[in-house]
């Protein structure tokens, strides 16, 4: 029988200063509930000295579904005929802001399907410059790979944080997650986070959990990538099969449906302990596997969520993944909703407040620092 980890075997593997991929597959392959008591307080009291038991919200506007890729994970897949494909106006994304100041959000995250084409991309810089004018709210966006120029457009149009998922860290896996059609290229999605970080956004990275062919090595490789990158935001979630995509009833699973958000816990607590003031998204995937997903996201060391802000009609029509949770409620209902959940947790909500991850000014204050 394998022998349990102790509180002591876990921070000496996580503070060794060569930290290796053999060093965390222990911690995630963990199963008793001692285990998992030992490493969420280990991970709470970094929270609590770092970043505070504060959540900070995120309105999520997903406004268009309309995507060039085909990844054979997700449900808007260009290939998938079935979707029924959307941008809202402008008018209705300026109505999700203006709920979102109201409701003293401090930011705003834009998500869509990627979508290369110079109208989306004045669409978007449009977009932004509205609201900013208008609100005083940070905003994210989340719109895919694009090219250095259009990043730079992004900023300047006052976008300052992005967020795009290496997805796996593992060049091989991305191969086998991704059609080999010179779209989907490992080395094209480093390049954008790289750019992304030289034009002056904080960034946001992650990965998914539980995809057809990946290992626990994998994943501890992804939790070595996002330190090594020193990204600044992290969203990692499980992986929800979707019934129009080639990976719905794969035969590949290495780790099953029901141990997912086990791992997707370990892996933000590890994340919390490593990276310390980082932020990290208790995401609505997770929410999926399990009615309480999402706060205990927020028990395992994340602290940001990302209230939906997406009108209620469209919100079928963005199914990354099915079961997702949601799609009858509308703003109101999600903002009560998650205020309740917060509180029943004991966490505070940032009302008001941006939430910019300490970890930004650290990083660029060190880099602009003389050797
Ligand atoms: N299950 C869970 N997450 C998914 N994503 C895409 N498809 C799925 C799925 N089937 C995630 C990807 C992407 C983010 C917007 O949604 O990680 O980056
Ligand atoms: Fe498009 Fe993103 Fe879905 Fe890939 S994961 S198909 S890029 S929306
Ligand atoms: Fe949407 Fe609970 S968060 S209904």
């Amino acid at each position: 029988m394998k022998k349990a980890e102790t509180q002591h075997d876990i921070m000496n593997r996580l503070s060794s200063p060569s930290l290796k991929k053999e060093d965390i597959v222990p911690i995630l392959k963990m199963g008793t509930r001692e285990e998992m008591n030992i490493l969420q307080s280990l991970a709470m009291k970094i929270k609590q000295e770092r970043v505070g038991r504060i959540v900070y919200f995120r309105g999520l506007v997903e406004f268009s579904n309309l995507c060039r890729k085909n990844c054979f994970y997700c449900g808007l897949r260009k290939e998938n005929k079935g979707v029924n494909r959307f941008r809202l106006s402008e008018e209705e994304i300026l109505h999700a802001a203006a709920f979102a100041h109201e409701k003293r959000y401090g930011s705003l995250v834009l998500q869509s399907g990627e979508n290369q084409s110079e109208e989306h991309i004045d669409f978007i810089c449009r977009v932004v410059e509205q609201i900013k004018s208008k609100y005083d709210l940070g905003i994210t966006l989340s719109c895919g790979e694009q090219s250095e120029d259009t990043y730079r457009r992004f900023f300047e149009s006052g976008a300052h944080r992005y967020l795009l998922r290496i997805e796996t860290s593992s060049p091989e896996l991305y191969g086998k997650w991704h059609p080999e059609d010179g779209k989907h290229r490992f080395e094209t999605r480093l390049n954008c986070l790289k750019s992304l970080k030289k034009v002056g956004f904080q960034v946001g990275s992650g990965s998914m959990i539980g995809v057809p062919y990946q290992t626990y090595e994998d994943i501890a490789g992804d939790i070595l990538f996002l330190r090594d990158m020193e990204v600044d935001m992290m969203g990692i979630g499980p992986f929800i099969e979707h019934s129009g995509t080639p990976f719905y009833r794969s035969e590949a699973y290495s780790i099953p449906r029901e141990e997912r958000l086990k791992v997707t816990l370990t892996m933000i607590a590890v994340l919390r302990i490593l990276l310390k003031d980082v932020n990290i998204a208790s995401t609505t995937a997770m929410q999926a596997l399990d009615k309480f997903g999402r706060e205990k996201g927020l028990l395992f060391g994340a602290n940001v969520i990302m209230p939906n802000l997406t009108p209620t009609i469209r919100r079928k029509d963005y199914l990354l993944y099915e079961n997702k949770p949601c799609l009858d409620e509308d703003a109101f209902l999600c903002n009560n909703c998650l205020e309740a959940r917060i509180a029943s947790v004991g966490e505070t909500i940032g009302y008001g407040q941006w939430g910019d991850p300490l970890h930004f000014f650290r990083r660029i204050n060190h880099s602009s620092s003389p050797s």
